[in-house]
C-alpha cells in the first residue's frame, strides 16, 4: 500500500524525473565495478536522477545511505545488500515512508517480502552447481581423492552462502571431492591471495596437496593465482581453478592456461533496474524475482570469448 502512495504522486506528475537512491557494495572487485558503471550509465541513459553511495562493504554504511536517501524523499530507493540479514527495521522505514525498494544483485533474508517490490540478480546457489558440475565431470574417472580448498565471498552475503550451498550440493556425488579447507577472502585479491598463501604453508607442513581451488569471485581467484605461482607450483595445471563472475581479467587468465572454468555472475544490471524503477513508478506491478541469465565459460572457449567480453 505505501508503494501505491509514491506510484500515485508520480502518475499526477506526468513524466517527473524519476530520482533514485542507490546503495552500493564497495568496489570490492573488477565485477563490482561494472556494475556500478552499468547502473552509471544506464541511468544516465534513462534520465533517472541517481544518488550513489559506496558503502565499502559495510552494512551499517547501507543503512545510513538508505536512511538519508529515506530523508531526502526519493522515489524509488534500489540497494545490493553486503549481508543478507538484518534489514527488517531500515525497509520498513521505506515502506512507510511509501518509497519502494528494488533489490539488485544480492537478496535479504526477511520475513516479510513486501518490504522490497523486486529482486533482479543471478541465482547464486545455480552458480556454485555449475561450478561443482563441471569439477564431478572432470574428476568422473578420478579414483584418488581431490582436495579442494575454497575462497569464500563475504562472510554473510547471498553469494558466499549460496554459491557454498550450490557446490556442495553437488560434488556430494563423488566421494574422492572434498573440501579440505574454506576460508573467506572477502571477494578481493589481496585477501585471496592472503588465505591462499595460509592454506599452500598449511599443505605443505601437513603434506596435504591442494588439487583445486574453488573462488567464490574472478579476483579471488587472480590472488590465489599469484600466491601459487610465488609457491612454485603451475595454477590451471598442477591445481586446478574453479571461478565465478567472468571478468575480462579472468578470461585472460583463463587464456593464458592459468583458471579451468569461470561460471558467468552478469554484473551488468542497469539497463533492467531503470526499467524496474520506471515501471514501479508508473504503477506496474513486477516480478518478484527477475533471475539473471548467465553461462558456463571452459579453458577452452576463452580465446574466443575473451574479444565479446564487456566487463
Ligand atoms: O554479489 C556478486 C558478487 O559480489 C560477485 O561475484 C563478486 O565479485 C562481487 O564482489
Amino acid at each position: 500500500a505505501a508503494a501505491e502512495t509514491n506510484t500515485s504522486t508520480a502518475q499526477k506528475d506526468g513524466d517527473k524525473k524519476i530520482t533514485m537512491g542507490f546503495a552500493q557494495v564497495g568496489a570490492e572487485s573488477g565485477w563490482r565495478t561494472a556494475n556500478t558503471k552499468s547502473i552509471q550509465e544506464a541511468a544516465k541513459e534513462a534520465g533517472v536522477e541517481l544518488k550513489f553511495s559506496d558503502a565499502q562493504q559495510k552494512q551499517e554504511n547501507q543503512i545510513k545511505a538508505i536512511r538519508s536517501y529515506i530523508a531526502q524523499k526519493v522515489d524509488v530507493i534500489a540497494f545490493s545488500p553486503v549481508v543478507e540479514s538484518g534489514w527488517e527495521t531500515v525497509l520498513k522505514e521505506a515502506k512507510d515512508a511509501g518509497i519502494p525498494v528494488i533489490l539488485t544483485d544480492r537478496a535479504v533474508d526477511v520475513k516479510d517480502t513486501s518490504l522490497y517490490v523486486s529482486f533482479i540478480g543471478s541465482d547464486f546457489v545455480e552458480e556454485g552447481r555449475k561450478a561443482g558440475k563441471w569439477l564431478v565431470d572432470k574428476a568422473k574417472d578420478t579414483k584418488e581423492p581431490m582436495n579442494i580448498v575454497e575462497l569464500q565471498g563475504t562472510t554473510g552475503s547471498a553469494p558466499a552462502i549460496d554459491r557454498k550451498q550450490g557446490f556442495e550440493e553437488v560434488i556430494k556425488e563423488n566421494a574422492n571431492l572434498k573440501i579440505v579447507k574454506s576460508q573467506t577472502g572477502d571477494f578481493t585479491r589481496t585477501k585471496g591471495k592472503e588465505v591462499m598463501e595460509a592454506f599452500l604453508k598449511s599443505s605443505k607442513s601437513e603434506n596435504k596437496p591442494i588439487h583445486v581451488v574453488y573462488a567464490h569471485n574472478d579476483d579471488m581467484a587472480l590472488g590465489a593465482i599469484q600466491a601459487i605461482e610465488e609457491f612454485g607450483l603451475k595454477p590451471g595445471k598442477d591445481i586446478l581453478i574453479i571461478s565465478v563472475d567472468g571478468i575480462k581479467d579472468a578470461f585472460v587468465a583463463m587464456k593464458d592456461g592459468k583458471i579451468n572454468v569461470v561460471v558467468e555472475c552478469n554484473p551488468l544490471l542497469g539497463p533492467q533496474l531503470m526499467q524496474a524503477a520506471k515501471d514501479v513508478v508508473a504503477g506496474k506491478s513486477l516480478p518478484k524475482r527477475i533471475v539473471t541469465k548467465e553461462g558456463v565459460f571452459p579453458q577452452e572457449t576463452a580465446e574466443k570469448e575473451l574479444p565479446n567480453r564487456k566487463y
